[in-house]
């Protein structure tokens, strides 16, 4: 959702945050600014649209100084115009949020009621006022800054310039993430670390009710109590090219093809080689609780809860436990029954998905354990649970989710071989099978993305389709899912997706000549009932593409196009039968000409409700 870049130094400080914003672009956004102080006073600038708007506008009223901010903004609250834009300026005070207000309709009356005039139709701007208000009352600007959120319901990343203090920015957190950059006669403030990564690797992620005063030189941290407190930096490992395109059209395509790379980073240190065993050390701190655990409930939102599905047939078949997997919107209003033997595992690629961590707390409140599989380091979801498997998929940059969703896939499946190894619950000769292809899965996907070309052009019969109904069985099931979720959110068309026992049931009325339907049907035990459902599509005249093994006869009789996938173990199948779904959405996407990485009206990462 919205992004933050601040900065105090030297370098221009327009360019540091163009170049910033630019690098959170895949956040989502619908309109920009920055703010920057030239020696005199505070100039913004603002645009709507994407930010060769903003750039453009900049470029022909260049603003020069070395202390700014600058935003991309993600509507919540007043229409995507450039007068709801951030920065938002009160008096001498500019200021940029990320999260939301919840209790600005009162806040708004108070302030209208003193005489305040608002410009925009935002929570934000409440905040602005009340950081003013106390500039007025003679706080300086941390305090200030601190007052006025003292009188805030809700989350907020905000940073903060005064043209009275134009030597320090002032920046704050409380559930919405925010992370110093240190660097030499220079720091940073960013909502997140790509914006400022070309710059410094030495990061400090604050924490909840941290509030931070900036200088060229100097970064002091107050916390929520009021005392002085010293955070320890964390060096960014990962490379700055890692978030770059690297030569592929769009970022989704490029994360598409590192699958391979990035499952065999989140199986790295994991599996013992001479003994086919799983060894998992960041969840030793819940390895006493397996053998009297009675439930598993896993809870996510969008692709990551499609991971939780797949999961949920792993962890059941090979551990044997019960696992329910919740869409953290619904579970979080539900009144649920947890206690101390359910272990509530969150799925979140961000960290920072709010329904996701509203879900995992109020798990941890009514008393279970928790742990979360997550891809992002120090995100507000690793710091919520007891304990964390990273999935290793370097930065994602998409928003639709790829190499996110097979790097949940693989981490899931460890955590399932290894609660299946302490309880005793997997014979040996499975065990054994699974790891060895996992470990064989890189030169798996390797091969299926030699077809790209090929799936490219069965995508072109099937771009102008209005609506496609995708099914699956079995662990399958959630495949379908995944994959309709694919194409809907890069290429608008419609989709839908079924477990195809489920086709008879009514989704059966819809099969005519017009309505395309793709069958995940690799070589598993359910193959044949699969089968079945693709015969009852095309006996109505409907056109399959299938997702299967070319070296099953039948598919090739059956369907209209078999995009190819090969063979493997059960519970590793998942993770191969996506990516043809994924290689057909992006086809379909491009060919269609729609904006891949940066749908319409999706966020990177959903930071509201
Ligand atoms: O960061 P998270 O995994 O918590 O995000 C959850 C969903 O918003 C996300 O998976 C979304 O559905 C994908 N971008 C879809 O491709």
């Amino acid at each position: 959702m919205c992004g933050i870049v601040g900065y105090v130094g030297e370098l221009a400080c327009g360019e540091v945050l163009l170049d910033g914003l630019s690098r959170l672009e895949y956040r989502g956004y619908d309109s920009a600014g920055i703010a920057i102080w030239d020696g005199e006073s505070i100039r913004r600038v603002r645009a709507e649209g994407k930010l060769f708007n903003l750039d453009r506008r900049f470029r022909e009223n260049p603003i020069e100084g070395s202390i700014g901010i600058g935003h991309t903004r993600w509507a919540t609250h007043g229409a995507p115009v450039e007068r709801n834009a951030h920065p938002h300026r009160v008096d001498d005070v500019v200021l940029v949020h990320n999260g939301i207000i919840e209790n600005h309709t009162a806040l708004r009356q108070e302030l209208e009621a003193e005489g305040r005039v608002f410009e925009s139709d935002t929570d934000t701007e409440v905040l602005a006022h009340l950081v003013a208000r106390e500039r007025a009352a003679g706080h300086d600007l941390l305090h200030a800054v601190r007052r006025a959120t003292g009188h805030v319901r809700g989350s907020w990343a905000v940073v903060v310039l005064d043209a009275h203090s134009p030597d320090e920015l002032v920046a704050a957190r409380h559930a919405s993430p925010l992370v110093i950059g240190l660097g030499s006669g220079e720091n940073f403030a960013a909502s997140d670390v790509p914006a400022i990564l070309r710059h410094t690797r030495r990061m400090i992620f604050l924490e909840d009710g941290d509030t931070v005063r900036l200088t060229r030189t100097a970064v002091e941290i107050t916390a929520e109590d009021g005392s002085r407190v010293e955070r320890t930096p964390k060096a960014i490992t990962w490379d700055p090219v890692a978030a770059e395109k690297q030569g592929y059209k769009h970022f989704m395509l490029k994360e598409i093809h590192e699958q391979g790379d990035r499952i065999v980073d989140t199986l790295r240190g994991r599996i013992l080689l001479d003994e086919d065993e799983v060894t998992l050390p960041s969840l030793a701190t819940l390895e006493g609780i397996v053998p009297s655990l009675r439930r598993i409930v896993i809870l996510a939102c969008g692709t990551s809860w499609h991971a939780g599905l797949v999961g949920r047939y792993a962890i059941g078949g090979l551990a044997r436990l019960p696992v329910e997997v919740e869409l953290a919107s619904e579970f979080r209003y539900r009144n649920p029954v947890m206690d101390g033997e359910t272990l509530a595992i969150a799925i979140s690629q961000s960290g920072e998905t709010a329904d996701t961590l509203a879900a995992i707390e109020e798990a941890k409140r009514l008393g279970a354990r928790t742990m979360t599989i997550c891809n992002v380091m120090e995100s507000s979801m690793t710091r919520a649970v007891e304990a964390t498997l990273y999935t290793h998929a370097g930065p994602e940059i998409g928003v639709a989710s790829t190499k996110a969703y097979t790097t949940q896939l693989s981490a899931l499946l460890l955590l399932a071989l290894w609660l299946g190894q302490l309880r005793g619950t997997i014979p040996a000769a499975e065990r054994q099978a699974t790891i060895r292809s996992l470990r064989a899965l890189p030169r798996q996907i390797e091969e299926m993305l030699g077809d790209e070309a090929l799936i490219r052009e069965v995508g072109r019969e099937y771009m102008h389709a209005r609506s496609m109904l995708f099914l699956g069985r079995g662990n399958e099931f959630p495949t379908a899912l995944e994959g309709a979720l694919k194409l809907k959110e890069i290429s608008y068309i419609h989709a839908e997706g079924y477990a195809a026992g489920e086709m008879k049931h009514g989704p059966i009325a819809l099969i005519d000549e017009e309505l395309p339907v793709v069958v995940v049907a690799p070589r598993n035990r359910l193959l044949e009932k699969t089968m079945s459902n693709l015969e009852e599509v095309r006996a109505r005249g409907g056109r399959v593409i299938a997702v299967g093994d070319r070296s099953v006869s039948e598919l090739e009789r059956h369907a209209d196009h078999v995009l190819h996938v090969p063979s493997t173990t059960e519970w590793v199948q998942p993770i191969l039968s996506v990516i043809p779904l994924q290689l057909f959405a992006y086809a379909i996407a491009d060919l269609r000409g729609t904006d891949v990485d940066q749908p319409r009206n999706l966020a990177k990462s959903v930071t509201v409700e």
